[in-house]
């Protein structure tokens, strides 16, 4: 049978803010994307683009002024009742009277996980996001990355078919953002996750993206989308970091990205 639903279909998707005195901002506008089971793409464009706009409607925190999108192919709506994603957001958005321990097994108890097994889980989570020793403290107690690292494990809890990733390494340091992007593309081979991937990096997109999906600003819209797969998860390794195939992406992006208008390039990362 050939009915293999795409983790995400967004078409002809505007979205326009009303403002004070009729003032509008158009955040985007018809803007097309498709992305396939298991596949990961990035989103990268200057401040302003509609990058968080666009993976909110996905994650239906905000409904489109016109278009359509679906995720396996239901209703964005019917999507975020039946939890077929996590969500790992700029904002950890941490529930503060709940342990670490507490705020990553949160949707395993939502959805009914007997205690041993979430505990499982939860002890293999925080290996990963290497926390272990902070179990049973409280997010306050946290630096930011360190709880932006507890949100990206609550998200990947149930080893969801989509995450869905505003900006989630943005408030770590470099060798722990490096190290975690190798972990995310480990994840993403074992889970077969299809992701969508808010980054201002361009490095970073180019080393964890089958695509990058470059933007432009007022209104939003998709300017490029550029194939940057460099292999599988055994070819991702630190190696690639200095690898001329990386290099040619990253210049591929930065050139796509540069002929977005340079007015709206504020708080793009040209590294
Ligand atoms: N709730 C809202 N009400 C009014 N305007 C909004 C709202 N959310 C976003 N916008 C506007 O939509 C545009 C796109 O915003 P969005 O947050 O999607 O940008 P972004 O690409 O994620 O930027 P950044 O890289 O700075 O995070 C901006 O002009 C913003 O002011
Ligand atoms: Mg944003």
């Amino acid at each position: 049978m050939n009915d293999i639903k795409p983790a995400v279909e967004v078409r002809a998707v505007s979205r326009t803010f009303g403002g004070r005195k009729g003032a509008s901002v158009t955040a985007l506008e018809s803007v097309d994307l498709s992305v396939a089971p298991g596949e990961f793409v990035s989103l990268i464009g200057p401040s302003g683009c509609g990058k968080s706009t666009l993976l909110r409607l996905i994650a239906d925190l905000d409904t489109p002024t016109s278009g359509e999108l679906s995720v396996f192919g239901k209703p964005a709506r019917q999507a975020r009742v039946d939890q077929d994603y996590g969500i790992a957001f700029q904002q950890a958005g941490l529930l503060p009277w709940k342990t670490v321990t507490g705020n990553i097994e949160l949707p395993l108890a939502l959805h009914g996980a007997g205690r041993s097994e979430r505990r499982a889980r939860v002890s293999e989570l925080l290996e990963l996001i290497g926390l272990t020793d902070f179990a049973g403290h409280y997010p306050d107690q946290l630096s930011g990355g360190m709880q932006q690292r507890v949100a990206i494990a609550r998200a990947l809890a149930e080893s969801p078919k989509l995450l869905l990733m505003d900006e989630p390494f943005g408030a770590l340091d470099e060798m722990t953002r490096e190290r975690m992007q190798n972990e995310l593309v480990r994840i993403c081979a074992e889970t077969q996750a299809a992701v969508v991937f808010v980054t201002h990096s361009i490095p970073e997109a180019v080393f964890l993206s089958d695509r990058v999906v470059v933007m432009s600003p007022r209104p939003g819209r998709i300017t490029d989308v550029i194939d940057v797969s460099l292999g599988g998860p055994a070819e991702r390794d630190d190696s690639l970091r200095e690898d001329e195939a990386f290099f040619r992406g990253v210049a591929k992006v930065r050139e796509a990205l540069h002929g977005v208008p340079v007015a709206g390039a504020r708080g793009v990362d040209t590294r």
